[in-house]
């Protein structure tokens, strides 16, 4: 079985939900306390030993790049006030991870966009990270799927279990329990409304996939919203070959959402020596 050494970022959408701190800041670059999420998210690819990065980018999101590649003016001035420290930090970043973006001309949705980079990935497995979800666990959910791939040889998405009222937030799946965490997926079903829903174990944003799936998303047409759908290559994926669904440990934040964009900063906050203590102390004063 191959290695799992490449990671597709679909990083195009125009981040309208953020709007105006987004008109000229791609939505993922805006910050987890300090760290843009974009960032949090590749520290995870990082963890679970992944080597190339491929950014699937749209119209002004070249700042993302910018990040990950060295700024010589910014360490030279840094350099020259003796800020050591801060110049370590950001050479880190620059010698992450190796990144490529590749662009998705037109916003045919989430399939499409895995689908950019058929050729950069070629014939061996890959990982796919939706930035919107932060995952907070101790063994990076990334490395968690990983794993679950080289077990079953098989596709795996990440699951999680929602409220029934919230299913048409996310695609669904109905399978077979194989064991605590692990399920054989049958069905997957695109944002269905409670009513038509399978079960209430949601797909979030993180996948191992076979290099097959492009067959699959070639022939995908566009489904729910008019887009072409991951959630239907992935049906596809599944009645054909086979694919695992994984109740990851750790928990989610959706940061594509305002409330959850908050709740996100505060707990990362919270965890922080730097930040935790004088935080907390905050927010027990405006509990009253
Ligand atoms: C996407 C997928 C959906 C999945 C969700 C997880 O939807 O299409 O199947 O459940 O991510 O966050 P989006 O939230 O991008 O509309």
């Amino acid at each position: 079985m191959s290695k799992v050494r490449k990671a597709v970022i679909p990083v195009a959408g125009l981040g309208t939900r953020f709007l105006p701190a987004t008109k000229a800041v791609p939505k993922e670059l805006l910050p987890i306390v300090d760290v843009p999420a974009i960032q949090v998210v590749i520290e995870e690819v990082v963890a679970a030993g992944i080597e190339q990065v491929i950014l699937i980018t749209g119209r002004s999101k070249g700042a993302i790049m910018d990040h990950f590649d060295h700024s010589y003016e910014l360490e030279d001035t840094l350099r020259r006030r003796g800020q050591t420290e801060l110049i370590e930090a950001i050479d880190r970043i620059s010698e992450m991870v190796r990144a490529v973006a590749i662009r998705q001309k037109a916003p045919l949705g989430l399939g499409h966009a895995v689908l950019c980079a058929k050729d950069t990935i070629g014939d061996e497995p890959f990982v796919v990270l939706l930035p919107d979800d932060i995952i907070d666990a101790k063994r990076p959910a990334t490395a968690q799927l990983v794993e679950q791939y080289e077990r079953y040889g098989a596709g795996v998405v990440s699951l999680m279990k929602v409220p029934s009222e919230d299913t048409s937030m996310y695609g669904i799946i109905a399978g077979d329990r194989m064991d605590e965490r692990t399920h054989r997926v049958f069905t997957l079903v695109e944002k269905p409304r409670p009513e038509n829903a399978p079960s209430n174990l949601a797909v979030i944003g993180r996948y191992v996939l076979p290099p097959e799936i492009f067959g699959y998303l070639e022939a995908t047409r566009p489904g729910h919203g008019g887009e072409i759908q991951l959630t239907d290559a992935l049906q596809a994926l599944a009645t054909e070959r086979g694919l695992v669904g994984y109740e990851f440990e750790g928990t989610r934040h959706d940061i594509g959402d305002k409330f959850g964009f908050l709740k996100a900063n505060i707990e990362y906050a919270l965890k922080r020596s730097d930040l935790g203590p004088a935080l907390r102390a905050y927010l027990e004063t405006i509990d009253k």
